[in-house]
């Protein structure tokens, strides 16, 4: 995979310092270009998060005031730790390791470095399990939207019980007998090829073509939605300007909503796959001297454009002008899978609309999921040493249980909701917060900073290193205790009061069962121990 595998590194000395020494040139494995990983990483960030999550909260959020806290949270997390990630990903991927387990043992000698590797592993995998349900969903709609299917009138209800149907939220099992599943299998089957083909030759190929072909059908989505006037003749008021303006004029008393900012921080992490145990693992593919300094902002800002450029200019402004304020309070699936079909449909050449944007969805969740996989493809190689076809055959039991379950358990769409609150908001803050402190305190911000600028094509300036240190934990810790102290007690009682325990029940099984599995694997590897990498590092086998 790689066309630098040959470039073997001199065995460093044999002494202490041997630890700290610069590490060989290239991994194993390697991206094919550089705009390769660039545009991988902006594919894994833009996703369903950025067209159907962010509208939504920001309408639900105060509007353009909104924008404070998502811009603070975008420059003391986000882009910081999107930094960091890139950085001891391709730290790590040099001394061998494409797994988190790995990355954080390197970064941090210490015996638990592999269990919080071990989290990193789960949250991916978990997330996985319900997006990829939602980007078949988007697979469907598309599907429908070229046969013609997905006409169905001007009433917002027609849209709202076909959603039900299509996803089976009437009854547990109800979407192992319909068309979804098969739907789900090719999804499923797409998303294991580019797996198995490499990140190369599978996931960079199929960004390649995916991004140009997003901007492409979202900026003609956008233009559609512009070029809107005032359609509605009872309602000549709801023009695209009052579309706009509904969803940014700032509703400043937000702002002094504990649940704006958590709300803001949460969509950052979301969206930009931070905290995920992605970007880790897709610079873990790197040269030596390939920037991660330049390449972490560029495709950060390439999410903020999707999502604050197109994302943020389409699907609310399009669903006020149609619906009037009522979509304010629509849910993200709401907005998504019921007001916009309506909205098509009450547009000239709306079949044609509804296809470019269900294609774009699905586009943009393919490229994101891949990227949920792969840490786990990686992490699975790495332990069990059983080759590619063994991992990903392994990855794809793990992948058929969890998606299973969370597909059949479908009534209301509680497990999914609930797993995407666990795990897509909570645990990505614990994880955040545990891999800035171990690169603030542990890995130390002068050998990061060192290791940032190797190759850089810019320079982050200092300040941000001392951010890292101190500002960005306080930042997450006051943030995360709000989270915990105005949410959590509703949280907790929302699932001990609820109807459909079989359903919760069965999801804690699988996803308890997961976490066994992963951290036994973590125990039993020893490849991830403090002793074997300075063993390994002495005999010259890791630099
Ligand atoms: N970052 C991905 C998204 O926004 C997960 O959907």
């Amino acid at each position: 995979m790689s066309d630098d595998v040959s470039a073997v590194p001199p065995a460093p000395p044999h002494n202490a310092e041997a630890i700290d020494a610069p590490p060989p040139d290239s991994p194993a494995a390697a991206w094919g270009s550089r705009i390769g990983v660039i545009l991988a990483v902006a594919g894994s960030a833009v996703g369903l998060g950025n067209f159907l999550r962010f509208p939504g909260q920001a309408a639900q959020n105060g509007g353009g005031a909104f924008m404070i806290p998502y811009f603070i949270s975008l420059l003391i997390l986000g882009i910081p730790l999107a930094w960091v990630e890139w950085t001891i990903g391709r730290y790590g991927g040099l001394k061998g390791f494409n797994s988190a387990p790995g990355i954080y043992a390197s970064v941090w000698r210490n015996r638990f470095a592999k269990y919080l590797g071990a989290l990193a592993v789960l949250i991916p995998l978990s997330i996985y399990f319900y997006y990829v349900l939602i980007e078949a969903w988007c697979l469907g709609y598309a599907i429908d939207y070229l046969m013609g299917n997905l006409n169905l009138g001007t009433d917002v209800d027609a849209y709202g019980d076909h959603f039900n149907g299509f996803v089976g939220a009437n009854e547990n099992g109800a979407l192992f007998s319909g068309k979804t599943l098969y739907i789900l299998a090719a999804t499923f089957a797409l998303n294991f090829f580019l797996i198995w083909r490499g990140v190369d030759k599978g996931i960079e190929t199929f960004c390649k073509i995916a991004i140009p072909a997003m901007v492409v059908l979202a900026v003609i989505v956008l233009i559609r939605v512009m070029t809107l006037g005032a359609p509605v003749a009872d309602a000549p008021e709801r023009d695209v300007e009052a579309g706009l303006g509904f969803m940014w004029n700032p509703d400043f008393k937000a702002l002094l909503n504990g649940e704006t900012w958590l709300a803001a921080a949460g969509q950052i992490f979301f969206s930009l796959s931070v905290g995920f145990g992605v970007v880790i693992n897709y610079s873990s593919y790197m040269k030596r001297r390939d920037d991660v300094a330049l390449s972490g902002l560029t495709a950060s800002s390439m999410n903020e454009f999707f999502e604050v450029c197109l994302g943020g200019m389409i699907t609310l402004p399009a669903a006020f002008i149609f619906l009037g304020v009522s979509a304010g309070t629509l849910s993200t699936f709401g907005l998504g899978f019921n007001a916009l079909p309506n909205v098509f449909a009450q547009m000239p050449g709306g079949q044609w609309f509804g296809f470019a944007w269900f294609t774009m969805l699905f586009l943009a969740a393919v490229t994101s999921s891949v990227s949920m996989l792969n840490p786990v493809f990686a992490f699975l190689e790495e332990a069990l040493q059983i080759g590619r076809n063994g991992a990903v055959a392994v990855l794809l039991v793990l992948g058929i249980l969890g998606t299973g379950t969370i597909a059949f358990f479908s009534e209301g769409l509680m497990v999914l909701d609930t797993v995407d609150f666990w795990i897509g908001t909570f645990a990505l803050f614990v994880l955040a917060l545990a891999q800035v402190l171990m690169y603030g305190w542990a890995f130390g911000i002068e050998k990061g900073e060192r290791e940032m600028h190797v190759g850089a094509h810019i320079r982050v300036p200092r300040f941000v290193q001392y951010l890292l240190k101190y500002v960005s934990p306080a930042f997450l810790l006051i943030v995360f205790t709000a989270f915990c102290v105005q949410n959590l007690p509703d949280r907790l009682s929302a699932l001990a009061e609820t109807e459909n325990r079989p359903a919760l029940g069965a999801v804690l099984g699988v996803l308890g069962l997961l976490a066994l599995i992963v951290v036994t694997i973590g125990v039993t590897a020893r490849r991830w121990d403090p002793a074997e990498l300075e063993q390994k590092t002495a005999t010259g086998e890791i630099a």
